[in-house]
């Protein structure tokens, strides 16, 4: 009997290793370790055989059952690893590939205009030294309000709707501000980076709002930092963008997590600050909120505020989108529609 089983085995093995569908693989489970199958039918035999070797053919088919399975589930994870390699090798194109994507049949096709900004933002950062961070879009409490400046009880927390998960704990990133929190616990001062991302908000949606958008964060730490350092590198991002020196003006505005905090608006670029319907006739965009980092954000990073200061900004990308390429609503961006993407392409 054992014997039987032995080269039961050895044929499992053999039919197995050779085995490339995973429907095969399916038969030869239910074949082998089946109510019907030959191990089956080794126990049923068992009410004959004496009372030793019950002990160690019981022992051994039961043993050779789990490592029946297991080598099933291992085959079974192998080809299904094999079907989606071949599936990617497949399909796979390099769309910076203009040849590539010809021979695919797809004629067009060119990046998203919220991505072409913003690589061009991280350019002109990088070109100042600055860092690119990244940070997740599920946050917690600590990342998004507490670490900057926004306690349980502050009224701040409702000036952004959010997406909160069922455990009331998580959430989906209401503002890149907490790549600020990221960037401080990874780095020691002094140190300037800049973190670009999609952040949610939970509201209504219409022409000028959405509950998806964009927007890109950036902080300088150091000694002596000061309001001048913050205009010049606005100055010097705004003027690259436009491809020409962009008159700014500040406004103090609140934020938890700066203080001083400012509104910096732009010239106008529509109407070159002369008043239109864009400005709503004031001849200034409010377009890039900033300020000196609050010391408790400071000392929520761990940051001795004795030695240190910094500035950071929140960039709203969407809103350079629309002004660049005279897009009168927000929602276009994300709709997936082929009409609008293909005015973006490139080849
Ligand atoms: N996180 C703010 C918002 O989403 C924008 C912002 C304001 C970011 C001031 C900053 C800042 O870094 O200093 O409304």
């Amino acid at each position: 009997m054992l014997e039987t089983l032995e080269t039961m085995m050895r044929e499992f093995e053999l039919k197995l290793s050779a085995e490339t569908s995973r429907a095969e693989v399916l038969n030869i489970k239910s074949h082998y370790v089946g109510k019907k199958g030959p191990l089956a039918d080794v126990l049923k035999g068992l009410k004959d055989a004496t009372p030793e070797e019950r002990t160690t053919i019981g022992a051994r088919s039961n043993e050779m059952k789990t490592i029946m399975i297991a080598a099933i589930e291992a085959k079974l994870t192998e080809l299904e690893l094999a079907e989606i390699n071949e599936k990617l090798d497949k399909q796979w194109t390099d769309i910076t590939d203009r040849d590539a994507i010809r021979d695919r049949g797809m004629t067009k096709a060119g990046f998203h205009p919220v991505t072409t900004i913003q690589r061009e933002i991280e350019d002109v950062f990088i070109s100042m030294g600055f860092e690119i961070l990244d940070g997740p879009h599920i946050e917690d409490e600590f990342h998004n309000f507490d670490a900057l400046n926004i306690p349980d009880s502050h009224p701040a927390r409702d000036m952004q709707d959010t997406f909160w998960f069922a455990d009331m704990k998580h959430l989906l990133r209401t503002q890149t501000s907490t790549i600020q929190v990221r960037g401080m616990e990874s780095h020691t001062p002094p140190f300037k980076f800049v973190g670009p991302g999609k952040v949610f908000r939970c509201e209504e949606t219409d022409a000028s709002h959405e509950i998806a958008f964009h927007q890109f964060e950036g902080m300088m730490v150091g000694e002596n930092i000061s309001v001048a350092n913050l205009i010049y590198f606005m100055k010097t991002l705004l003027s690259e963008i436009f491809k020409r020196e962009t008159n700014v003006r500040l406004r103090p505005g609140f934020f938890p997590f700066v203080e001083p905090g400012f509104e910096l608006d732009i010239e106008c670029q529509i109407c070159g600050g002369k008043g239109c319907q864009v400005c709503k006739h004031t001849g200034w965009v409010e377009l890039l909120p900033c300020g000196m980092v609050h010391p408790n954000v400071l000392k929520a990073g761990g940051i001795d505020t004795t030695k240190y200061n910094g500035f950071a900004f929140g960039l709203g990308l969407d809103r350079l989108v629309m002004m660049r390429y005279g897009i009168d609503d927000i929602r276009l961006l994300h709709s997936g529609d082929l009409r609008f993407a293909e005015q973006f392409a490139e080849f």
